[in-house]
């Protein structure tokens, strides 16, 4: 298909890896797209991804054992098709990367640095900067984007889907709420008439109290979805990082430190992870993060302590320059917390990190509902399953993002809004209102879900989860603000992540149920009621 063939409009929602590779994509072939961000284009969760970008770069890998991978870490309930084609277009995706001007690291000798990290066969991890790689990757995006004919708008809040004939149509925003927008504009409603939709909006980390996402990521586009009719499942897949620094603002450490030998150990020195599983500290990222729980659990709520002194050299001023080199990110936060991670292990516990459930796509991004595309960690793809292999996220953005762009421009040229069956959806149980339930707050909402739906579940703990949803939702008003819509999302998300939570009468991957566990998911059966950061 050439350039200027395809007349159609589409609307990009959301600034990230993916959105910015659908809009880069799309316009390729013609399409005249808009690109709305609720905040700056910079600010989306990609910019904060440190660990880097999988991919087979290497001639000594294979296509297959990166599918393989991913397919053991989601768990059993990945596509396999879907992890194909992740996996066998991944490489021309990250090339391209390269060709826009992201500086993967490279040694002395010109060739891509191998990183390794958790439940990889293979040190297959791209990075860039040392610890980098998002900031790298949105910057040369952003750049691309802001030379191209794509129109942005920022501080511009989806409000809602427009759907007529049982078609997207169009979005509807709140235009210029954001504090650094300009005043004259601020608070006003718009609509955007366009022939495509895709929703590139990210995660819902705001749901959780403790989260490695930004505050942006409340969502928005899974609600809209969900309020449009769109079909979407699996959202009681919800990964949580093993290592968070356990003191101050919650802040990620990389499962690349890991990667380079760090352990993990409780607070009488002990390493605990080989107890949960024969790879340790490279386990899948559930089982590490159960793991932590538990031993969390057994030590009160303290932290466990992510040891790197014994990296590099047996010297600490050369380990610590080889930290600061390799690490310079988490370095800088290490030290502005007052630790120093060359010397004395750092405390860390787990925090809500990445949604591996979605909107539901075929493999090019089309949704149930024509005319609406979703991309990125907003949209369930069947890549990840029950639990995302490290650093497969980017390259999902890329790899669906680039195939989104393409099959908008070919559903315009033949003029059929192509749409995957709806399959049967999980219907939320109605439950009682808790007569006991708390005023609504954001903060209140977080608590009941790191309590009640987060790294272990139960039956008891998700009904109460649910009947305080029920009251909270009985109270609701229809919103007037931007934290308002943000709220109101944040509501629909957590009534279906419980239900999702609640209808799943098992354990697997990041999904675990203490009432029914599985002999696959050992770790962390006993009683875990509650996980503190900053109890250092
Ligand atoms: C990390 O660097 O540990 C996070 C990367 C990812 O979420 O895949």
């Amino acid at each position: 298909m050439g350039a200027g063939v395809v007349t159609v409009h589409a609307v990009v929602v959301g600034s990230g890896i993916a959105g910015l590779t659908v809009a880069l994509h799309a316009i390729e072939h013609g399409c005249r797209v808009t690109l709305v961000t609720k905040d700056v284009l910079e600010h989306a969760n990609t910019r904060y991804a440190q660990g880097g970008i999988a991919g087979v770069m290497f001639d000594d890998d294979r296509v297959e054992d990166h599918i393989r991978d991913t397919l053991v870490a989601g768990a059993g309930l990945s596509d396999e098709a879907a992890v194909r084609v992740l996996a066998e277009e991944g490489p021309a995706r990250i090339r391209e990367l390269v060709d826009l001007g992201v500086a993967f690291d490279r040694g002395d000798d010109g060739a891509f640095v191998k990183g390794l990290e958790a439940a990889h066969s293979y040190p297959r991890i791209l990075h860039s900067g040392g610890d980098a790689t998002g900031t790298a990757i949105e910057k040369a995006l952003v750049a691309r984007l802001r030379a191209s004919d794509v129109r942005v708008i920022e501080h511009a809040f989806l409000v809602d889907l427009v759907v007529r004939g049982g078609r997207v149509r169009g979005i509807e925003l709140l235009v210029g709420e954001h504090p650094d927008a300009s005043p004259a504009v601020a608070g006003r409603r718009e609509t955007i008439e366009s022939d495509a939709v895709v929703l590139a909006t990210g995660g819902a980390g705001e749901l959780y109290a403790h989260t490695t996402n930004p505050s942006v990521a409340t969502g928005d586009g899974i609600a809209a979805a969900l309020r449009a009719g769109a079909d979407v499942r699996e959202l009681e897949f919800y990964q949580f990082h093993p290592t968070i620094i356990g003191t101050g603002d919650a802040f990620l450490v990389s499962e690349a430190v890991r990667g380079e030998g760090a352990t993990l150990i409780d607070e009488r020195g002990r390493r605990f992870a080989f107890d949960a599983h024969p790879d340790g500290e490279l386990a899948p990222r559930d089982v590490v993060a159960r793991a932590i729980a538990h031993r969390m659990e057994l030590q009160d709520g303290r932290p466990v302590f992510l040891d790197a002194t014994h990296l590099y050299s047996e010297d600490a001023a050369e380990r610590a320059a080889f930290l600061a080199r390799r690490f310079p990110t988490i370095d800088a936060a290490v030290r502005a917390r007052g630790l120093d991670w060359a010397r004395e292990p750092i405390p860390v516990t787990p925090a809500a990190h990445y949604l591996m459930g979605g909107v539901t796509t075929d493999l090019d991004g089309r949704t149930t509902l024509p005319g609406l595309y979703a991309v990125g960690e907003v949209a369930r793809t069947g890549v990840h399953g029950a639990n995302r292999l490290a650093s497969n996220s980017l390259l999902e953005g890329a790899v669906f993002g680039a195939r989104a762009g393409d099959a908008i421009a070919i559903d315009a040229a033949d003029g059929i809004w192509r749409a995957p069956a709806r399959l049967s959806a999980v219907a939320p149980v109605s439950v009682a209102p808790d007569p006991n339930a708390p005023a609504f707050s954001r903060g209140a909402l977080q608590e009941l879900l790191w309590e009640d739906a987060g790294l272990v579940r139960d039956e008891e703990g998700l009904r109460h989860a649910a009947s305080v949803l029920a009251a909270w939702r009985a109270a609701a008003r229809a919103p007037g603000s931007e934290a308002g819509f943000e709220d109101e999302n944040l509501l629909v998300v957590a009534e279906r992540l419980v239900a999702a939570a609640r209808a799943r009468r098992e354990s697997v991957g990041a999904h675990f149920r203490r009432d029914v566990p599985s002999a696959s998911a050992p770790a962390a059966a006993s009683a875990l009621t509650s996980l503190t950061t900053g109890a250092a």
